[in-house]
């Protein structure tokens, strides 16, 4: 059956794919960035942890999507996504190779779950999927990972709330725990931390409230899924809703997790960059009660 081993979660700082791909990571401003991710290279190479697919939770930065079609949860059931043009030509990376059956798995559970995901054959992915890419596997000739894109609207509001983000999360624990062949999966929440790139408070950092966030990524506690979208405006800035997305990856991982690494930054850019590493103490998540009831059928033929 397939598992998840683990979750990461990164800020997607644009800044940092423009330091990786013009060899200036490890200049006096980026090195003190770059080596908190040293850890998580070492570790994710390794033969007990390397991940055959990631489902990686990111937004689109009016790259995909715009006005015209904003989903608010948006999976890539695609074989494979190139990097967008983000407005200086695409990002000279590794073309995204995708898993279809997985993801298409996991969009038929989730929906039969009763979450409504737009489902995406075909989009370029800008920095928000290739900046945590690069901040863990450098610049491979081809990234030695399959990744789900798993999309959310934090652009426009109203984004979804972190509740929901986190019961997503359990959904998607529940899809890949019913998925027959034998996959090492991890969960990636990315975005954030603090940061507000726009208006009076442009810049504005919050270095205690983030490593509170940080905090509430492990062990049992729930409390991080109840703060309200105000609070994240007023504490992190307009932009640090993005944290939103980390819950889903928490809420993949379970009842009770472990943090195996921890880092946290600033400056980077005009924002705070905060990274951690958990694995699942205990993985069990609720049952769904719809897929347990009217859905029971149409799920047990997946
Ligand atoms: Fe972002």
């Amino acid at each position: 059956m397939a598992r998840i081993t683990a979750g990461i979660a990164s800020s997607h700082v644009p800044l940092l794919g423009v330091a990786a791909d013009m060899g200036k990571d490890r200049n006096a401003y980026f090195t003190p960035i770059f080596e908190g991710y040293d850890w998580t290279r070492e570790w994710i190479a390794k033969p007990e942890v390397k991940p055959d697919v990631i489902i990686l939770v990111y937004n689109d930065h009016a790259s995909a999507f715009d006005m015209k079609i904003i989903p608010t949860f948006a999976i890539g059931c695609g074989e494979r996504y190139k990097p967008a043009d983000e407005g200086w030509g695409p990002r000279e990376v590794a073309d995204v190779e995708g898993h279809p059956d997985l993801a298409w798995h996991i969009a038929q559970s989730l929906i039969l779950d009763e979450f409504d995901m737009t489902i995406i054959n075909e989009m370029d992915v800008d920095h928000g999927l290739t900046v945590p890419l690069t901040m863990m596997y450098d610049a491979p000739d081809a990234w030695p990972v399959k990744v789900i894109p798993l999309a959310v609207n934090v652009v426009t509001y109203p984004p979804p709330s972190g509740n929901r983000c986190w019961a997503l999360g359990e959904a998607i624990a529940r899809a890949v725990q019913s998925y027959g062949e034998d996959l090492n999966v991890q969960v990636w929440g990315t975005g954030g931390m603090s940061h507000q790139l726009q208006g009076p408070r442009a810049g504005l950092i919050n270095a205690e409230w983030d490593n509170m966030f940080l905090d509430g990524m492990v062990g049992t506690t729930q409390k991080l899924r109840t703060i309200p979208h105000i609070e994240y405006l007023r504490e992190t800035g307009s932009e640090g809703i993005e944290m939103v997305m980390w819950l889903i990856m928490r809420g993949a991982l379970g009842h009770e997790t472990r943090a195996l690494h921890r880092h946290y930054h600033v400056p980077c850019s005009n924002t705070a960059i905060g990274h951690i590493v958990l694995e699942p103490v205990d993985g069990t998540v609720p049952p769904s009660s719809t897929l347990e009831g009217t859905n029971a059928a149409a799920q047990a033929a997946i």
